[in-house]
């Protein structure tokens, strides 16, 4: 089957901080191929806001430009990009001031049947100006949503105050937290492998799981985030989102659909399971590391202190040992870990089943290895189920550990779009099924709070690692204590 384009009703998408970071890298390209792809319908605006004065042209040159960056050049359509420019405009706008309001309504006009969606590509500082601005303003009617990416908030009490903010001006129905790994395709596939098949749910618990492993390792480093990222670290910028959430697509009880609310509960459910970390247990459960100077990608870089210029104590790389405490998880240990500046960006899951109960083969047939079920969400995305079989030939009953392959480049033709096409799309579409909902946020800062307590309660510092390594030997000893070693990303 081929994949299919349902273009989606005609919308106002106003980004706040339209000339930033994530406009120009991932906004302006994503919506850029939803209109290659025939996703958009007229009259589809896409109105840039930003402090800084800029022209219509300019800023129109300035999402040509980001587009010739971020999009493959075989995807560099000049016609398309024509007639995505003719859908952008600009106004400037002070968050924090009255300057440029009256311009962006006059820019938005009165029209109140299409959907209207601003998006907050800015600080969270700026959520509470902006927020009660568009309501002062009159910019909110029912069709308004609002998209927020994370962090939402640096711990719990600030995640509520944030989602309290913006709850005054719009309902949870209008609000969309984004989480990008949800609109990973491989993410979804998740969903589809385990409840589009009648042969992995009855396998997905206790009795025949051994263990989960979820790592998403990057190689690059600080990127020029030094301000944000020294100020959250490794657990606050990822496990307490991407990782939380893939953790729940893996552990959650079937949905009765698709439903936004249907999965969400299930979700919810998985973060309130899982068993305490504090600082009874933080020390045999949990490593904390950050980087030292090494090699990444052929190159030597220097160590997270020196990129930074000065010192801090602020993990790059996180290991964890969860527990679900539920009747279908109790006992199996999920391991987590995320860093940066690690041996090769990577990120998968990998489910390992328990061992056969009773081997018949003797012992030249060599070693029976546990099933394990692979599922790569990046680079190469694809699902491996690895299986002992018979190698073929004469040479007796030898046996040999091989996966079922499904690396989609190669199953499918089609291009794999990325998560922000994906979920802008669902924001119009008003489908919040890959969206946070606040209890969820809620609930997942109320496991890594305790975590933070208790790494701020230890004078110790996060464990060394060589750039370019899989971290620090203390992450290696987590898994290793348990007779368990990490699968080795390929
Ligand atoms: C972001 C984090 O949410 O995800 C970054 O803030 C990280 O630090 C990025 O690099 C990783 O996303 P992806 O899609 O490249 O895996």
């Amino acid at each position: 089957m081929t994949s299919q384009i349902i273009p989606v009703d005609p919308f106002d998408c106003i980004v706040f901080g339209g000339t930033g970071d994530l406009a120009e890298r991932k906004l302006i390209p994503a919506l850029y191929q939803r209109q290659r792809g025939g996703q958009l319908s007229e009259p589809t605006r896409i109105i840039g806001a930003s402090r800084s004065p800029m022209s219509n042209d300019d800023y129109r040159k300035f999402a040509e430009n980001a587009i010739k960056e971020f999009v493959k050049p075989t995807e560099f359509d000049q016609n398309q990009v024509d007639q995505f420019l003719a859908r952008v405009s600009y106004v400037a706008v002070d968050a924090t001031s009255d300057n440029g309001w009256e311009e962006l309504k006059a820019e938005i006009g009165n029209d109140t049947k299409h959907v209207r969606a601003f998006y907050l590509a800015v600080s969270p500082s700026l959520f509470a100006d902006i927020s009660s601005r568009l309501k002062s303003y009159k910019l909110v009617h029912d069709h308004t949503r609002i998209i927020v990416e994370k962090p939402i908030g640096r711990d719990l009490q600030s995640a509520i105050a944030l989602n309290d903010t913006i709850g005054h001006v719009f309902h949870e129905q209008q609000i969309f937290r984004i989480d990008h790994y949800l609109g990973k395709e491989t993410v979804q596939n998740l969903m589809a492998l385990r409840f589009a098949n009648a042969l992995y749910e009855p396998l997905w618990n206790s009795a025949h799981i051994d263990h989960v492993q979820i790592t998403v390792a990057e190689s690059v480093g600080l990127e020029n985030r030094a301000g944000y990222y020294d100020t959250a670290g490794a657990l606050r910028d990822m496990v307490q989102n991407h990782i939380m959430q893939l953790l729940c697509l893996v552990a959650m009880e079937p949905p009765a659909s698709m439903d936004a609310d249907a999965v969400r509960d299930e979700k919810l459910k998985v973060l309130r399971s899982l068993s305490p970390i504090t600082s009874k247990n933080a020390d045999g459960l949990t490593v904390r590391g950050q980087y030292r100077a090494g090699a990444s990608s052929g190159g030597a870089v220097k160590g997270y202190i020196q990129e930074l210029e000065h010192p801090s104590n602020t993990e790059t790389f996180v290991a964890i040992k969860a527990e679900i405490a539920n009747w279908r998880w109790a006992g199996v240990p999920f391991y987590l870990r995320t860093g940066k500046r690690l041996a090769s960006r990577a990120s998968e899951i990998v489910v390992s089943f328990k061992p056969i109960p009773h081997s018949i083969f003797g012992e030249s047939a060599g070693r029976v290895v546990a099933n394990q079920l692979v599922i790569r969400l990046q680079p190469d995305e694809g699902v491996k189920q690895w299986m002992m079989i018979k190698d073929p030939g004469p040479g007796g009953m030898r046996l040999r550990h091989v996966p079922l392959d499904m690396t989609f480049a190669e199953s499918f033709a089609a291009r794999s779009p990325d998560a922000y096409e994906r979920l802008i799309m669902d924001v119009v579409r008003g489908n919040q099924t890959l969206f946070m909902r606040r209890d969820e946020v809620v609930a997942a800062w109320q496991w890594v709070d305790p975590i933070l307590r208790a790494w701020a309660e230890t004078e110790q510092p996060p464990a060394g690692y060589t750039a370019g390594t899989w971290g620090p030997s203390a992450a290696i000893a987590l898994i290793e204590r348990d007779n368990r070693t990490w699968h080795e990303p390929e």
